[in-house]
């Protein structure tokens, strides 16, 4: 099976709790190898861009401000079955709903300041990853 790469995003509640090295640890004994990795704030603006497609949701607005609310890590993921994968470690969007044991599940405190992101398609993963890495950026292996 070919691999697919996903976008993560670490969220500003994941940084903000020192979660960064915990969180990536639990996404590299899954197996997912980090193809990018890089720390920044976004602006008001880039978190409306990235979440363009929620602009129409009730919680757009709470959700691009608490997206530039402080420096969050995006990180370009390399794995078999990644998109799937990836989503099954985290969990679902609501911590309420997450199954036991996975990240959201652990470390979330509500459905928007949920921790942590993934792609939900493979085409939405090599769009959401050129958001933050021009394609010299993501190293092909390690
Ligand atoms: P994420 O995987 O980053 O994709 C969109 C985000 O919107 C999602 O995680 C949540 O953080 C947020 N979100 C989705 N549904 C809701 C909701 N009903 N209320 C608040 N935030 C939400």
């Amino acid at each position: 099976m070919a691999t697919e790469r996903t976008l993560a995003i670490l969220k500003p509640d994941c940084v903000r709790k020192e979660l960064v090295g915990e969180v990536l640890r639990r996404i590299q004994d899954a197996g997912f190898q980090v193809r990018a990795m890089k720390m920044l704030t976004m602006s008001k603006t880039e978190a409306e861009g990235f979440y363009a497609v929620h602009e129409d949701k009730p919680f757009f607005d709470d959700l691009t401000d608490f997206m530039s609310s402080g420096p969050c890590v995006p990180v370009v993921l390399e794995k078999e079955n990644a998109i799937d994968d990836f989503r099954s470690l985290i969990g679902a969007t609501d911590p309420d709903e997450a199954a036991d044991g996975t990240i959201r599940s652990d470390f979330a405190d509500s459905i928007e300041q949920n921790i942590v992101h993934g792609s939900d398609s493979p085409e939405n993963g090599r769009q959401e990853a050129s958001y933050f890495f021009p394609e010299h950026e993501i190293v092909a292996n390690t």
